[in-house]
């Protein structure tokens, strides 16, 4: 048997999933295993001193470790050290790609300038699509390499993220450009198509006619133009920004050009975004702090994922936390997302979103983990990550802890994985 002991405090990039390993391999020497059930809405299994059988990067078993089936005894053993295992996060809501920053307007909010106000003066998104427009792609690949790292240092094994900060055709054509690089080597991305983020100075005072541009002309340009690089669509759906009747004709557009849906929605007031995600059996709808008891018992019906960003939440300064606990009751399959962007939410923590998950969506720990998961990874479409059942791809996180609670418990604590994929 051969021997393999992890390093330490050693993370592997996104990249590695992709290496053949056509072997066995056998995790032993856990603490434990905790995971999602992926059989279930919200159950979770903890088992101690367990162990994590994998074929050809696949969860083939796993259980507590005496129970090992005695046909894993030639696989390689990998020594946990005494951690415990998990799936790797899946991070379901992001704006990865954009140039410069909003520390300054930050400031300015924290002396009292609301957001509404600085967007309204010209600043907030369009601030960030200044910087983003001056960026070259080769900038944006390797803006985009730095964050994707410190995620993945932090146990983030796939995300999804968006364009959104061109707000042109050229401009968002070269955020896409960027992604299908970032995908070319190796990181485990689903991209979004979302040119309709904001209103662009070009079209200051029509947005019907921007969106009828968006919807007729730049999606199908984008699409052809970088063919299977995109998986989703998604559009910006508040008061001040675009109806839901924009909302619908994009999201219809980029259906009819093979793109799933995905929305902004009742992010600062009740748009009926949510009811739209439903109608049009969307994958999801984000936010959502306004949504309404129609909107929740609606995407509870038909499939929808609601995906809550405490973290923007508290980066605005707001009080009021999109209602998990009444989603939950209503039969939505929860998610929870770092919504990462320079102007609302400059968060690449997986663990801050967990800790707000818990103390301010006032989800159970096993629950918020589940949304982090098992449920973002389903709202993307992978039936195969967020949990460690066979079937699985092994993207799994070895945690140097007690128990998994103490991710949440030891409140500004660093935990940095070991990723295993
Ligand atoms: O999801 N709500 C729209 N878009 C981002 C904010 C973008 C920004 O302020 O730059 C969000 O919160
Ligand atoms: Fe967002």
């Amino acid at each position: 048997m051969l021997l393999r002991s992890l390093p330490r405090h050693r993370n592997f990039p996104y990249g590695w999933q992709n290496r053949k390993m056509s072997k066995q391999r056998v995790i032993t020497n856990l603490k434990g295993l905790f995971t999602p059930d992926p059989n279930m809405a919200w159950a979770t299994q903890s088992i101690e001193d367990a162990a994590l059988a994998i074929q050809d990067n696949r969860i083939a078993w796993m259980g507590p470790r005496h129970d090992l089936p005695s046909g894993w005894k030639d696989a390689e053993v990998i020594d946990g050290q005494g951690r415990w295992a998990t799936p790797g996060f899946v991070d379901p809501h992001t704006h990865l790609l954009f140039g410069g920053d909003r520390s300054q307007e930050f400031n300015r909010r924290l002396h009292g300038v609301t957001y509404a106000e600085l967007a309204a003066a010209g600043g907030g998104i369009r601030e960030t699509v200044r910087a983003t427009r001056l960026a070259s792609v080769e900038e944006l690949i390797q803006i985009g390499e730095e964050r994707l790292r410190k995620l993945s240092r932090k146990g983030v094994v796939h995300l999804e993220a968006k364009t959104g900060y061109g707000l042109s055709l050229e401009s968002e054509s070269r955020l896409l450009e960027a992604y299908a690089e970032l995908k070319q080597r190796g990181w485990s991305l689903d991209v979004t198509l979302m040119p309709a983020h904001d209103l662009p100075p070009e079209f200051a005072g029509d947005p019907d006619g921007f969106i009828r541009v968006v919807a007729e002309e730049w999606q199908p340009e984008l699409v052809r133009r970088f063919p299977g690089v995109a998986k989703f669509c998604d559009v910006f759906v508040e008061k001040g920004v675009f109806t839901a009747e924009h909302g619908r004709q994009i999201l219809e557009s980029g259906r009819a050009l093979g793109l799933t849906p995905r929305i902004h929605a009742d992010e600062f007031c009740h748009t009926g975004g949510a009811e739209l995600a439903a109608e049009l059996g969307a994958a999801s709808a984000d936010h959502l702090m306004f949504c309404s008891e129609t909107g929740m018992k609606t995407m509870a019906a038909a499939g929808v994922t609601p995906t809550l960003l405490p973290a923007t939440t508290l980066f605005l300064g707001m009080r009021d936390f999109a209602p998990a606990r009444r989603m939950i009751e209503a039969g939505c399959k929860v998610a929870l997302a770092s919504d990462f962007n320079p102007g609302s939410c400059a968060c690449l923590d997986p663990l801050q979103i967990l800790r707000l998950g818990c103390l301010q969506l006032r989800m159970t720990f096993e629950e918020a983990f589940t949304a982090m998961t098992l449920h973002a990874a389903r709202s993307l479409g992978h039936a195969d990550l967020g949990h460690l059942h066979p079937g699985a791809r092994a993207k799994v996180a070895l945690w140097d802890v007690k128990h998994p609670l103490e991710l949440v418990y030891w409140m500004g604590e660093a935990y940095l994985p070991t990723i295993l994929e």
